[in-house]
């Protein structure tokens, strides 16, 4: 496959973005701003991959041939050459938005421009450049090796051409694509989120223990993780950015994060990447 991806970000949702593409066989350009965060996102590639050679799934040399066809650089100009580049850093309305207007600007007129971002819209995001048509979410669902959804996001202007391509990309990534429109949350977070919401608040007015909350969850419901737990996987600053997403976007107060969501936040309890968020770690 002749076809270049590049993937903006190289933390846990770009660096198994890169993964995946470079497993299907895509040559892979994996952008950063500093080496360091590169370093980190490529050792977690091959931590992941490396699961998968110790479980007799797939070879070290198929491993090492991964691995080979993921560039990192810190240049975004390295990215100039691809055919479809997905965004994955900070979840910020205005740092993805400039970083848009600039990879309009770098990239051919033909580029698709996806964006991973878990809330913000893609109307806004289609209208820093000068090709909205070809501005889309790829919303992948962490952690990316493992799970099988790309909840893919029509911006108001984005084509049915791009939809397919993308829809195309996503199959040969091994997933399933999945679409929805530009709207708060798209349908996985506006779903996902007011759940992982409420469970806090069972927590906070001491309705159950965090245990019991996450036990009623998986158990009651088949979960793979309790609510909290998921809570403090995904990220409780990622959790909070959400609801305020939901919050102001839709301007219901049913969608309010929770005071003790809010506070551990403030306290710089983050969950399992903080070492401590519901659990300690
Ligand atoms: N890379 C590669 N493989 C991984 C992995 C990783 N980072 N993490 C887990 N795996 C693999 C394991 O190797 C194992 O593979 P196998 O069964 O084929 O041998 C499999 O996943 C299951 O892993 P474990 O046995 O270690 O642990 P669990 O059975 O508890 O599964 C889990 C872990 C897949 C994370 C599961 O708990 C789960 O599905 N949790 C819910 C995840 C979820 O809801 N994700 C969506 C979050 S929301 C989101 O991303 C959107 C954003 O916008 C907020």
């Amino acid at each position: 496959m002749s076809e270049l991806i590049g993937v903006v970000g190289a933390g846990t949702m770009g660096n198994g973005i890169a993964q995946v593409a470079a497993r299907a066989g895509y040559d892979v350009v994996l952008r950063d701003v500093r080496d360091e965060f590169l370093q980190r996102g490529l050792s977690a590639i091959d931590k992941s991959l490396q699961r998968d050679v110790d479980k007799e799934r797939l070879s070290s040399a198929e491993k090492q041939a991964i691995i080979g066809r993921v560039n990192s650089t810190t240049e975004l100009a390295s990215l100039s050459n691809a055919t479809l580049v997905v965004e994955a850093i900070t979840e910020d309305a205005s740092i993805k938005t400039n970083l848009f207007r600039e990879l309009d600007q770098i990239t051919s007129p033909a580029t698709i421009l996806a964006s991973n971002t878990s809330s913000i819209s893609i109307t806004k995001l289609g209208a820093a450049t000068s090709r909205p048509d070809k501005v889309i979410g790829m919303h992948f669902m962490n952690p990316v090796p493992v799970m099988k959804l790309v909840e893919v996001i029509r911006g108001l202007a984005t084509s049915d051409e791009t939809y397919d391509k993308v829809r195309t990309l996503s199959e040969n990534l091994g997933k399933t694509a999945l679409d929805c429109n530009d709207s708060p949350g798209f349908v996985s977070n506006r779903v996902l989120m007011p759940m992982i919401n409420e469970a806090i608040f069972t927590l906070y007015e001491g309705v159950a223990t965090r245990e019991s909350i996450d036990g009623i969850m998986k158990l009651g419901m088949n979960h793979p993780m309790g609510p909290l737990t998921l809570a403090d996987f995904i990220g409780l600053d990622v959790c909070l950015a959400i609801m305020n997403v939901l919050y102001e976007g839709l301007g219901d107060p049913k969608y309010r994060p929770c005071p003790l969501l809010k506070k551990y936040v403030d306290a710089g309890w983050l969950g399992r990447k903080s070492g401590r968020g519901f659990y300690e770690y």
